[in-house]
């Protein structure tokens, strides 16, 4: 582990980037890619190590995929064409990659068995194995199931009628990869609407969906057929310079090409709410999913409540969005978002602790923080703790600071942006 002096005590982060691939969407389109007949060719591909995983466990199952140049071809063979591994699949860090591929080799009629770093190790799976199992599938792991290593040996999936407990995307992912296999139609209710890029690649790749509000109907034995897909920028990853340009006296800052699916703009949202100067301008080209660019500046916020059916549309963003409470005038409470505690840290715990180590005043709550407005952060010695949104978000603070900033284990930054010092560097004067 190493650790990093953070450029402090900046004036004006100005000029343009292009944000790279958005990783829910990368990852999609290597697993959609793979279970679908035929060549898909994907542009703008985020070459993060979460994403990288994905590649890698689909590799052991049998799919050629060559990788150039942050483009991807890939040779799918159905559902049908996947082959018993004969290595552990080993998902690094990456959340996504194991719970949606869980979906996928529930129907699958073969063993396999999952790994993946000490984060993902204490990271809840039942919330996947659980439907999963009820589905037909049989699935083993640590402390009866819970946590990897599972394994995991699929086929001859029933269709199933399921309400989620906890409102997550990858939850509802891996129940309709199982669901497209299963014999008969599913039905998924999610108890607030997350992220639907599942959901647009099914119909990208020639496969049919219905959505009713918050109820998802999947037909099973659907076959898909591969396409071109071209990753938008990933908002989460924009999330950083949106706040770094509102935030740092003097700043305008062009971000292109940045995803923007409604079940993901939520930042866009509270940016706007807090007062912030943030321009949109929308691009008209046809897409799957839609994307646009975005001019902020310099701004004056203030403090607001964030909370509800908002919280999921902006989950991975509180980190961040945090940092911009502290400069905000005003108190920020942010609610209704215990989900944090079981991302790749315990993101209550993580932000509050290192925020406060760099003078922000803010408090943990049971399902969310306070923050108040406006704090001057001097500056210190702060970990990523291994999470790639936390050291960024700490690298964007130590911008406001006015002493010394180091951050410890800035690497584990490139599993979702491998380029962010590049681009921040570029934007300072
Ligand atoms: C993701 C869903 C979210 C998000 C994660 C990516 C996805 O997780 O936090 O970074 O690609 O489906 P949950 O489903 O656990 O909320």
């Amino acid at each position: 582990m190493t650790s990093l002096n953070l450029k402090t005590n900046i004036k004006g982060l100005n000029g343009k980037i292009t944000i790279p691939g958005d990783k829910s969407i990368s990852h999609r389109s290597v697993m959609f890619g793979s279970i679908a007949h035929g060549e898909t060719k994907v542009t703008n591909f985020l070459p993060g190590e979460d994403c990288l995983s994905t590649i890698s466990c689909f590799r052991k199952l049998g799919v050629t995929i060559d990788e150039t140049d942050n483009q991807l071809r890939i040779i799918g063979k159905g559902f049908d064409g996947l082959t018993e591994p004969t290595e552990v699949l080993d998902v690094g860090n990456s959340g996504t990659t194991i719970r949606l591929l869980m979906g996928i080799l529930a129907g699958r009629p073969f063993f396999s068995s999952l790994v993946g770093d000490e984060s993902i190790g204490k990271r809840p799976m039942t919330r996947v194995t659980n439907p999963l199992t009820e589905m037909g599938a049989r699935i083993d792991g640590r402390k009866n199931g819970s946590f990897t290593p599972i394994s995991l040996r699929g086929g001859g999936l029933q269709p199933i009628n399921y309400r989620l407990p906890v409102a997550s995307a990858q939850v509802k992912s891996a129940i309709i990869l199982a669901g497209l296999q299963a014999e008969g139609q599913s039905t998924i209710i999610e108890p607030e609407e997350t992220r639907d890029h599942t959901e647009r690649m099914i119909i990208r790749f020639g496969g049919e969906i219905h959505k009713d509000n918050q109820k998802i109907i999947v037909k099973g034995g659907q076959k898909l057929t591969g396409t071109t897909i071209q990753v938008p920028g990933d908002i989460s990853s924009a999330a950083f310079f949106l706040v770094a340009g509102a935030i740092i006296p003097e700043s305008e800052i062009v971000l292109k090409d940045v995803g923007l699916n409604p079940t993901r703009t939520g930042i866009i949202e509270v940016m706007k709410k807090m007062g912030a100067s943030l321009e949109i301008v929308q691009n008209d080209k046809e897409s799957f999913e839609p994307s646009g660019d975005l001019i902020i500046k310099t701004s004056k916020l203030k403090g607001i409540v964030i909370e509800g059916d908002l919280i999921p549309k902006l989950i991975d963003e509180i980190p961040i969005i945090a940092l911009l409470a502290t400069q905000a005038e005003g108190t920020t409470i942010i609610k209704d978002a215990e989900e944090l505690k079981v991302k790749e840290t315990n993101r209550i715990d993580t932000v509050v602790q290192e925020l406060k180590e760099l003078g922000a005043k803010i408090e943990a709550t049971e399902d969310g923080m306070i923050i108040y407005g406006k704090s001057v952060l001097s500056g210190g010695t702060v970990s990523s703790h291994g999470d790639h949104r936390i050291g960024m978000m700490l690298a964007i603070a130590a911008l406001l600071c006015q002493s010394e900033a180091k951050l410890e284990n800035p690497e584990a930054i490139s599993v979702s942006y491998p380029n962010f010092f590049e681009h921040l560097n570029s934007l300072i004067k």
